[in-house]
């Protein structure tokens, strides 16, 4: 688990390997390098793993926030050839430290990863609905 750096800023190498991660995860594969920069700079805080013996970005998420009520957690990536070794759980753990003066900390997630976050302790809202501007 030692040996990852973490990241708070990219430069364009890993820039450019977060877009091939994101190029391999379903909701993520048509995003533009352009438009992954974009996104980068207007994020409000970003984690990243960076295993420098390897060149290689093995973990990335970020969170949007106003700081003081609100945080959502946006794509809790693990490179598939890293996955099961804890460092999703780092990862989480890290961004959970770094958020936890903030009211409300949330994420989107599908049935398969509920486990993953209940883990971490989160628990899903029955009663909210997701609503999304058609
Ligand atoms: C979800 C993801 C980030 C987990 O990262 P990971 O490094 O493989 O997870 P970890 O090895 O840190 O696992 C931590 C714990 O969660 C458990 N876990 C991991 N994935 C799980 C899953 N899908 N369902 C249930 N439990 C899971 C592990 O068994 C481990 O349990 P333990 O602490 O009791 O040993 C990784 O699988 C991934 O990148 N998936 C593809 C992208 C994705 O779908 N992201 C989530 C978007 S909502």
């Amino acid at each position: 688990m030692s040996g990852y750096q973490l990241l708070r800023q990219l430069d364009e190498h890993q820039i450019s390997q977060l877009h091939d991660l994101y190029s391999r995860q379903w909701w993520t594969s048509e995003r533009t390098l352009a438009d992954i920069k974009k996104m980068l700079a207007s994020s409000d805080l970003l984690f990243a793993y960076w295993d420098k013996q390897m060149d290689k970005l093995a973990a990335f998420a970020r969170v949007l926030t106003d700081h003081v009520y609100r945080a959502i957690i946006f794509d809790v990536i693990v490179d598939e050839d890293l996955r099961g070794s804890g460092l999703g759980k780092k990862l989480m753990n890290d961004i959970i430290d770094e958020t936890s003066h903030i009211e409300r900390v949330e994420l989107y997630c599908k049935e398969d990863k509920i486990a993953f976050y209940e883990k971490l302790g989160f628990a899903t809202l029955p009663t909210t609905l997701l609503m999304r501007k058609g």
